[in-house]
């Protein structure tokens, strides 16, 4: 299999934030268990993706990281976000940087491709002058994210504890 990791940072064009809106509003299912498999991607709901993704766009530091399949294909991405300097706390104890996604396509797994995602972040992190790199998984995730985590050196240090309601919709 060949890939190729194309490294993006600052404002991503609007076809790339596209593309990876749409392979994220794709699989959830697989990161949130629970999440209906047979939701339709609409534009409505696209466009409600995007612009979360643009919230706060001027405040953090992006890394987009894409790998590339034959024809291009998207096979795998990556977004993390650090604060900007205007933005950063004075005597915070450290300086984060947050993991918001990775994904890498069933039939590309198990290939190297979320190590070397990764493995960029951390040296951005570095060059960045963050100390710290945070990211969540569910409990319920069986992919292997948590295991890729655990080989990477990251450690659980806080739980988040959550209540179902009811609820009617
Ligand atoms: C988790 C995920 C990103 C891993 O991507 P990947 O490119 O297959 O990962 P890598 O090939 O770099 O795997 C590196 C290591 O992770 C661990 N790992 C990966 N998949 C695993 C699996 N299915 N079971 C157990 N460990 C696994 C192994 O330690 C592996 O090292 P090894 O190949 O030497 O055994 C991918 O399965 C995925 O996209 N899952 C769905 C989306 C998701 O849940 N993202 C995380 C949201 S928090």
């Amino acid at each position: 299999m060949n890939f190729h990791i194309v490294r993006e940072t600052g404002r991503p064009d609007p076809e790339l934030l596209r593309e990876i809106a749409l392979a994220h509003l794709r699989v959830p299912s697989e990161w949130t268990p629970g999440w209906q498999e047979s939701r339709e991607v609409t534009e409505p709901l696209l466009k409600s993706v995007l612009d979360r993704m643009r919230e706060g766009w001027g405040q953090e530091n992006h890394l987009i990281l894409t790998a590339r399949g034959e024809g291009d294909a998207l096979v795998g991405y990556h977004w993390s976000t650090c604060p900007a300097p205007a933005k950063r706390i004075p005597g915070a104890p450290w300086t984060t940087v947050q993991i918001l996604g990775t994904w890498v396509a069933k039939s590309w797994r198990k290939h190297g491709i979320a190590t070397g995602f990764k493995t960029r972040v951390e040296a951005w992190a570095r060059e960045m002058e963050c100390d710290k790199i945070t990211t969540q998984v569910d409990l319920a995730n069986d992919t292997g994210i948590r295991e890729l985590n655990e080989k990477l050196g990251y450690r659980p240090v806080r739980i988040v504890l959550e209540k179902r309601l009811e609820n009617e919709r």
